[in-house]
């Protein structure tokens, strides 16, 4: 374990309302509470979908709950014509702390390249909402270039051109382990997590220390441990089970699992 605090981040999809959403929070604040859970030993993120993030910020606020919000998408833009864009402006104002940015799901649905997800990064830093840029390989790409190439080559895209400083998240999810239950070996995604960051050292020097490298793809309550063992992997992007408060809180309390 190194100095990076823990970072386990709930990406809901375009699942729940917010009535839903704030059922779920509720339920997950209650029971890492029970649990005695420590939010310095690990950052609590949930990526409701857009019509969920004001009721959840006033819940948040409301109940002062430790537990942070993030938005799933971000335009490039900061206003104007773009119907159906949501701006970093309208984000911050919700108290966003963090945004997912080029999801494999939008990569590949909604055909974002390289040059968008670089745009967005960009947008984000704008408006002091930290990225998390997600990156991963194809199974073709796995089997045509490895593990490493595509996520690395998609992180250096990324950041291209931009002031670097740590206030940035990497999430690291082979897109054959998403939704699949076909998970990475925990050696795997450690070592694709340790290759970015020593791209991104090659490319923007000692920030690389800071910067948190996530794994993502089929985490559960009951695999989170042996992805959080090593050193390299610093936090987990969870889509499926961060909808069910008890099975999340169990992947927020990792270090309950440790020792096992
Ligand atoms: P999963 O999704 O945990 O359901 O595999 C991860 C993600 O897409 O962020």
């Amino acid at each position: 374990m190194t100095s990076r605090i823990p970072f386990i981040a709930g990406n809901w999809k375009m699942n729940l309302d917010h009535q839903q959403g704030i059922a779920l929070v509720q339920k997950l604040a209650w029971t890492l509470k029970d649990a005695n859970f420590e939010y310095k030993n690990a950052e609590v993120v949930v990526f409701p979908g857009f019509t969920s993030l004001r009721s959840i910020q006033t819940l948040i606020d409301a109940d002062n709950f430790e537990i942070k919000l993030g938005a799933q998408d971000i335009s490039a833009h900061d206003s104007g014509a773009f119907t159906g864009e949501v701006s970093g402006i309208a984000l911050k104002k919700l108290d966003a702390n963090y945004v997912l940015i080029g999801h494999s799901e939008r990569r590949q649905f909604h055909y974002e390249t390289d040059e968008v997800v670089q745009a967005k990064t960009a947008a984000a830093f704008r408006h002091g909402i930290a990225p998390v840029i997600c990156v991963g390989e194809t199974l073709e790409e796995l089997e045509a270039e490895g593990a490493a190439a595509v996520p690395v080559r998609q992180t250096l895209a990324a950041l291209a051109g931009h002031e670097v400083l740590g206030n940035f998240v990497i999430a690291y999810e082979p897109v054959w382990a998403i939704g699949t239950g076909q998970v990475a070996t925990p050696e795997q995604a450690a070592s694709v997590c340790g290759k970015i960051r020593e791209a991104i050292r090659s490319a923007h020097g000692e920030v690389a220390d800071k910067v948190r490298i996530l794994y993502g793809g089929s985490v559960k309550a009951a695999n989170v441990a042996g992805f959080l063992r090593s050193p390299e992997v610093d936090g987990v992007l969870v889509g499926g089970a961060s909808l069910d408060a008890e099975e999340f809180a169990g992947i927020a309390r990792f270090q309950s699992h440790l020792a096992l």
